[in-house]
């Protein structure tokens, strides 16, 4: 009797133990599998250097928007403003090691389609929801949480963004901004501001970047 039931806490440990090996397998990916997509992303990246034309980020801001994900340990990230993919790849590259993904928006066509191509070559779809859509409708449209948002679209409309998206971020979640340094662009001085004016919200602006990154940390929900 005694060893039936040493038998059977022995027996449903070790089922919790594969259950949540099982489960936690799900959202992390394997060594080997992080050493594959580094290989792709890495050749990816090196190919195309000199190929980005399309309002693309920098690689130097590529890696500081890698870099907060991996800090963080974010995994819920949105992109506003897709364009061919750049920036995108280096999130989604970063969230591929957190076990996170990203929703980006794109409402070009042709550069959304060049996006698909480019997340498919580095390796990196199961990690992007690209949508092509107007983000004016579809940011209000989306339930969230989000953890991660780069908004990297029509700048006269951040702030409108960052209105919509807030409420979604969860406390200690990012809401990053290009080009914040090109504040005579119609509507930047108006985000800035706000974004300065918001009390539950801490911005540093990272200069490494040329075109200037805001990187505004959620400190609570009010
Ligand atoms: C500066 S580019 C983005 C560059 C991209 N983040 C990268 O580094 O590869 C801005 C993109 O936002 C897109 N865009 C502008 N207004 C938009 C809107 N209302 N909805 C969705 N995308 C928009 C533009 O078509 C353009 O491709």
């Amino acid at each position: 009797m005694k060893h039936k039931f040493k038998f059977n806490v022995l027996f449903f440990s070790l089922c919790v133990f594969l259950c949540l090996s099982i489960v936690a397998s799900g959202f992390y990916p394997e060594p080997e599998d992080v050493q594959a997509i580094d290989e792709k992303v890495k050749n990816f990246l090196e190919s195309h250097r000199y190929q980005w034309r399309d309002m693309n980020v920098s690689a130097v801001d590529g890696k500081i928007l890698y870099d907060l994900i991996i800090a963080h340990n974010y995994k819920k990230a949105l992109e506003i403003g897709t364009s061919t993919g750049h920036s995108a790849i280096w999130i989604a590259w970063a969230l591929s090691k957190t076990g996170g993904k990203l929703i980006t928006i794109e409402i070009n066509e042709r550069r959304y389609r060049q996006a698909l191509e480019n997340f498919e070559e580095a390796g990196l779809s199961d990690y992007i929801d690209a949508r092509l859509a107007d983000a004016h409708d579809l940011v209000p449209e989306l339930k969230g949480p989000f953890d991660f948002v780069f908004c990297d679209a029509d700048k006269y409309w951040y702030k409108n963004y960052l209105i919509a998206v807030l409420p979604k971020l969860e406390v200690g979640g990012c809401f990053a901004a290009h080009n914040v340094s090109g504040r005579r662009q119609r509507g930047m001085r108006d985000f800035v501001d706000y974004l300065e004016s918001l009390p539950n919200v801490e911005t540093t602006y990272d200069r490494s970047s040329w075109s200037g990154i805001s990187i505004s940390y959620k400190k609570s929900n009010k």
